[in-house]
């Protein structure tokens, strides 16, 4: 069996992907020229030296901080076509993405731009690359309920452009029942959603996330484990984790792969799917997580091809599309 050839070869589905995370140093760079942004550091080399990181904030720091360079439509653009282009390499047939608005207007950058931007490239790459892509417009918690609330009315006009809403920022401290009435209203107006919950939070988190936010999908959740009960309950209801690898590795949500309890939840018949979160700073897109989760956890053919169909079937996509997907 050869592992690579096998991960290179499969159809896969990223539903888990920050577009700011995306940006790779020479991007970055190149943006932060272009808009006469000062970005702290002197070459692409000192940059990357910095994506060292111990716990979520100090990343979340660091994205914040570099997600600064984004100015105009055309830099949203050219971002998300990187992203897309890069991924469909790993076989990517469909990826849903997200985009945290919030650390864009309150930096004074128009919603329309962002969004346009991201949305041109998205329908750029149905067009031009043989995939299919949503958008995911995601909050961040650290904010208040009434800023998410902005959001949602910001986004109004675009309704039937986006897939749905999403929530990520530090979770220690912003508890799911903060965002109930968000998204309680999302899901009224028809919206999809998804939320962050387990990564660093309790697995309390990701039972509240299930109960008060309703979600079609958890976000990491790695953290149910500490509740076998939970385990159980995710499995019998086909509740979808998107699992990310490398990020938890990086972030110390565990301290090596060989003890990421990925192959563990998906035995236990929990729908585990694999993505890159922030592949810029996590050192891997698509194909990377899956080598790595493969190699330390000795994932097995079948393992690897579950993987991948769980995330075909925990995508946001009409029966039809699904259908070719599957
Ligand atoms: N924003 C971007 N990546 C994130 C992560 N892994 N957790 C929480 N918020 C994020
Ligand atoms: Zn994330």
């Amino acid at each position: 069996l050869d592992l690579n050839r096998l991960i290179d070869r499969m159809p896969k589905a990223e539903l888990h992907m920050h577009l700011e995370g995306s940006l790779e140093p020479e991007l970055l760079f190149a943006l932060a020229r272009r808009n006469g942004v000062e970005i702290g550091f002197d070459s692409e080399e000192a940059l990357r030296a910095a994506y060292s990181f111990t716990k979520l904030q100090d990343f979340l720091d660091i994205f914040y901080a570099g997600l600064r360079v984004l100015r105009t439509e055309r830099d949203f653009h050219e971002m998300t076509l990187a992203y897309l282009r890069r991924v469909r390499q790993d076989n990517v047939l469909h990826a849903e993405v997200f985009i945290s608005p919030q650390a864009h207007t309150r930096r004074g950058i128009p919603f329309e731009a962002m969004f346009e931007g991201v949305d041109s490239a998205l329908r750029q790459a149905e067009r031009d690359l043989g995939m299919t892509a949503g958008l995911i417009l995601g909050f961040q918690r650290q904010f208040d309920e009434s800023d998410a609330f902005d959001v949602v009315r910001q986004a109004k006009p675009y309704a039937d452009r986006f897939v749905g809403f999403g929530m990520g920022g530090p979770e220690l401290g912003n508890p799911p029942a903060k965002f109930a009435r968000v998204f309680a209203a999302c899901r009224a107006a028809g919206h999809k959603v998804v939320a962050h919950a387990g990564e660093e939070g309790p697995a309390q988190f990701v039972c509240d996330a299930v109960d008060l936010l309703k979600l079609d999908r958890v976000d990491h959740g790695v953290r149910c484990a500490d509740d076998p009960e939970l385990v159980k309950r995710l499995a019998g209801e086909g509740v979808p984790l998107t699992v990310c690898p490398c990020s938890n590795i990086k972030l110390r949500v565990f301290d090596r792969m060989q003890d990421h309890n990925l192959a563990t939840l998906l035995r236990a018949g929990v729908k585990v799917t694999i993505n890159s979160d922030d592949p810029s700073y996590f050192g891997g897109y698509m194909n990377e997580n899956f080598r790595q989760a493969a190699t330390a956890l000795d994932l097995t053919e079948a393992e690897l091809y579950r993987l991948a169909r769980n995330g075909m079937e925990a995508a946001f996509v009409t029966p039809a599309r699904r259908a070719e997907l599957l």
